[in-house]
């Protein structure tokens, strides 16, 4: 008996949780033709499903405003989901470069930022993040960058982050908590990618920041750093 309460306690919570968290979407974070449309072409085109939640989306364009962002980098494009969310965030005239080293994710995400009516302010550059970093300098500072590419060089891409933004700016990593992974000792190059970005934006005196678990079960989540005045 005590484990069928404990049982039906557990389901209850999760139930509560899923409502919780549909109405903040259906509230605050409903999506539209053209993000549903990308969805729908990455998945036809046989991109794995990993990209972020809308509730995510919208706090990039919570984040985007807080800091006036008129120019936005993203390390990491899949289908163009998270860049529609961040294009449509924009202050007037402002531009959004996304990376991507897979070519085939790059040619979903310009059909899918053409019929979101982003095209105009978004584009898509093609490589390794880590080749295509160096020539964003003279592009710089960037207002809001966002990460959410290959884990292991997180820290590498923070380093290039520092970089390219400026006082006020706003840093954000996807899967920085990977179910409790990334604060045991590091079993893999992903957890310890991810370990490792998450001590730097803890210490470093540059920044303000914090990690906010906020997938559906609480199990990852945003590293979130603001670099200081
Ligand atoms: N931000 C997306 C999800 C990104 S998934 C969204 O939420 O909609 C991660 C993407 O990073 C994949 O498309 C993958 O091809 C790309 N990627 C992986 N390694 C990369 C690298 N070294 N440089 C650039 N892109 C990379
Ligand atoms: C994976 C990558 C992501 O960026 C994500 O949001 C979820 C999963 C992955 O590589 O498994
Ligand atoms: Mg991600």
């Amino acid at each position: 008996m005590a484990h069928e309460d404990d049982l039906a306690k557990l389901l209850q919570q999760q139930r509560t949780r899923h409502l919780i968290e549909t109405s903040i979407a259906s509230a605050f974070a409903p999506e539209d033709e053209g993000l549903r449309n990308a969805l729908t072409s990455a998945r036809d085109a046989g991109l794995p499903e990993i990209q972020i939640s809308p509730i995510q989306g919208k706090l990039l364009q919570v984040l985007a405003a807080a800091c006036n962002a008129r120019k936005m980098l993203e390390i990491g494009a899949l289908g163009g989901y998270s860049g529609i969310w961040l294009a449509r965030s924009l202050l007037a005239g402002g531009r959004l470069i996304s990376l991507e080293i897979s070519p085939e994710h790059a040619a979903v995400v310009r059909n899918s930022f053409e019929k979101a009516g982003v095209s105009d302010r978004a584009e898509v550059r093609v490589g390794k993040a880590l080749d295509l970093l160096p020539h964003l300098e003279s592009e710089a500072p960037f207002d809001l960058v966002f990460i959410d590419a290959d884990k292991p060089p997180y820290p590498q891409y923070l380093e290039w982050a520092l970089r390219l933004t400026r006082p006020g700016s706003i840093i954000v990593a996807d899967n920085c908590i990977r179910g409790g992974k990334a604060f045991l000792p590091p079993q893999d190059d992903v957890t310890a990618g991810v370990a490792e970005y998450n001590r730097r934006i803890a210490s470093d005196p540059r920044l303000t920041s914090l990690l906010l678990a906020m997938d559906e079960d609480y199990t990852d989540g945003f590293a979130i750093a603001v670099v200081k005045y």
